[in-house]
């Protein structure tokens, strides 16, 4: 049966594993439509996951197109319990600098064209978002990062993500403004999967790739495509130097995770009440 408890969702720049044996690809219905691409599972030294391009293999998808519920509901279905997110960011701070990887703890979300739950149409839950991403988890990917000693990538754990609408990337206001709250990284999609994510009980972390500096910073007008696609390889390939070494962690010593009870005290509407 196609099942595994570790997910990744791989965004732009990572569309596939390489290291993945034992492939299988899986098309997963769902009531919410079609998840962004088949999901592909294989085997990691030994561990079973399943593994997402969020913008579709071949990124054909923006990120309001993205079908986050039926990508989070896919997951969830085939047993996912771990789901980390691989994601390209700008950066909001001199000391991120490109292709460096930054482990967020807090998200700002400034989407407004995404629908980022399950609840509604008769059932009423409000889950705790307080701490948005599984701390455990994200300590396990930040000390994978840490044992590999990665030429040119500086680590940063904790930081707060910015998930804006786009698809443009931010004016010189919007940018000074994200710095002028603190936040350390921009995205255009972490946030509706983190909320829908945890209404799954799925434990949820991001490893942010930077790609570029924002337009805040006086580098950001000599950036050219070319740089920010070389950047995106380079990131590519560190990425699944960290996710396998994340997943070997995880695999020896899944750690216990809140994210895992979420709706406990969640859930308004009486049981019997629901549609
Ligand atoms: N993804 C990569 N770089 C970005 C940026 N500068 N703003 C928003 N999303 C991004």
């Amino acid at each position: 049966m196609s099942h595994a408890k570790i997910g990744i969702i791989g965004g732009s720049g990572l569309y596939k594993m390489e290291a993945l044996t034992e492939v299988e690809e899986v098309r997963v219905e769902t009531p919410f439509g079609d998840p962004s691409d088949a999901v592909i599972l294989g085997t990691l030294n030994g561990t079973r996951v399943a593994f997402l391009a969020r913008h579709g293999r071949h990124h054909h998808l923006l990120p309001t197109e993205l079908p986050f519920r039926a990508n989070i509901y896919a997951m969830k279905s085939l047993g996912v319990e771990y789901l980390i997110s691989a994601s390209a960011v700008g950066s909001l701070k001199t000391e991120a600098k490109p292709l460096d990887m930054v482990i967020p703890d807090q998200f700002i979300d400034r989407t407004c064209h995404r629908i980022s739950t399950f609840f509604g149409e008769g059932v009423v839950a409000h889950v705790g978002f307080g701490d948005p991403v599984c701390l455990a988890l994200a300590r396990i990917i930040g000390d994978a990062i840490a044992s590999l000693n990665l030429t040119d990538v500086t680590l940063h754990r904790g930081g707060t993500y910015v998930c804006m609408e786009g698809p443009a990337f931010s004016t010189k206001a919007e940018s000074n403004l994200h710095r002028s709250w603190g936040a350390t990284v921009i995205g255009m999609t972490n946030v509706p999967e983190a909320k829908l994510a945890r209404e799954a009980e799925i434990a949820y972390a991001t490893l942010a790739l930077v790609t570029d500096y924002d337009c805040w910073h006086s580098d950001h007008d000599s950036v050219t495509v070319d740089m920010v696609i070389a950047n995106l390889q380079r990131n590519a390939v560190n990425a699944q130097k960290v996710i396998q070494e994340t997943v070997r962690r995880l695999t020896q010593n899944p750690p216990p995770s809140e994210a895992h009870s979420a709706l406990k005290y969640a859930i308004l509407t009486p049981l019997d009440k629901i549609p």
